[in-house]
């Protein structure tokens, strides 16, 4: 499966913006092995989107991209997409929306038909087929844009922090269903996340970037068995370990940033705040 390999060599880029240069990303490379699953994770800023674009070729900067051994020179239907938003045509169906990913594929209209059907099945939405996006809740409507991402039978699955804009219970559900597919597909997929105890719950590799510049500061290996449990000791122990580094290579404002509201919560120390200085 070399041909399936993603190999990010010495990239580099900068925006300008207003006469001055923003350095996003500073020497960035990793080598992604077929069949695995790569989350990235780091403060919100230090240029996660930006790599990911890079990846997927919509976006170009210094250095370069092999997949396969071929440089990325621009979007293929080989590289799926899902963003925050799930971007759906609202007059289309769930099916029209998933369809669209298959546009240019060379099949005719009931190969088309069934591998839109499988795709549907296989995200659990078969019996909203012919549903419009507004009659469906964001965790479904985030599953039609996974299934548009999968249809074509990308080899590689890019994800740009698909659940950010989920309730915590609909994105722990739709986390358990990403490991669910990518088990069942083992398509290479990277994930971008700003959110640790995702990186670590779905990542065999948690890339850990640091901002300004934005650049590769530590991986970490997850060596769990699948469906991981969120609440075994050992995955609540890499968590820490692993925030520790991003806190530490994000500086103390940015990992604020970086960590759920929840766990900020729990950090307060309640017991005190009543009492006399
Ligand atoms: N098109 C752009 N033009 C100018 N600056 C940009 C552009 N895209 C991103 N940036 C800047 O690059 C940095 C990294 O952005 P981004 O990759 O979106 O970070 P992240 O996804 O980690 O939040 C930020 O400082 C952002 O403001
Ligand atoms: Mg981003």
């Amino acid at each position: 499966m070399a041909e399936n390999r993603l190999a990010i060599r010495a990239v580099n880029k900068t925006f300008h913006v207003d006469g001055s240069a923003l350095i996003a990303l500073s020497d960035i490379d990793l080598d992604i092995a077929p069949g695995s699953f790569v989350t990235i994770v780091g403060a919100s800023g230090c240029g996660k989107s930006t790599l990911l674009r890079i990846i997927a070729g919509l976006d170009a900067g210094e250095g370069e991209v092999l997949h396969g051994g071929q440089p990325v020179a621009g979007p293929s239907l080989d590289r799926g997409l899902v963003f925050q938003e799930p971007r759906l045509f609202p007059w289309l169906t769930v099916e029209q929306n998933v369809a669209l990913g298959l546009e240019n594929a060379p099949l005719d209209a009931a190969a088309k038909r069934r591998t839109v059907g499988s795709h549907l099945a296989l995200v659990g939405l078969s019996a909203f087929a012919k549903a419009l996006p507004r009659q469906l809740s964001g965790g479904m409507a985030q599953r039609v844009a996974i299934a548009r991402g999968l249809v074509n039978r990308p080899s590689v699955l890019l994800l740009d922090e698909p659940f950010g804009a989920l309730d915590a219970l609909t994105r722990a559900h739709l986390q358990d269903e990403l490991q669910r597919i990518w088990a069942h597909e083992r398509i290479t997929t990277v994930l971008v996340t700003h959110d640790v105890d995702e990186a670590v719950l779905l990542g065999d590799r948690v890339v850990v970037m640091a901002p300004r510049p934005g650049r590769i500061a530590h991986i970490f290996d997850i060596d769990l068995p699948r469906l991981r449990d969120r609440r075994s000791e050992e995955l609540v122990r890499l968590r820490n370990v692993v925030l520790d580094a991003l806190e530490t290579v994000s500086g103390n404002s940015l990992a604020q940033e970086a960590v759920e509201p929840a766990d900020r919560w729990r950090s307060l120390p309640i017991g005190d705040a009543a009492l006399p200085a």
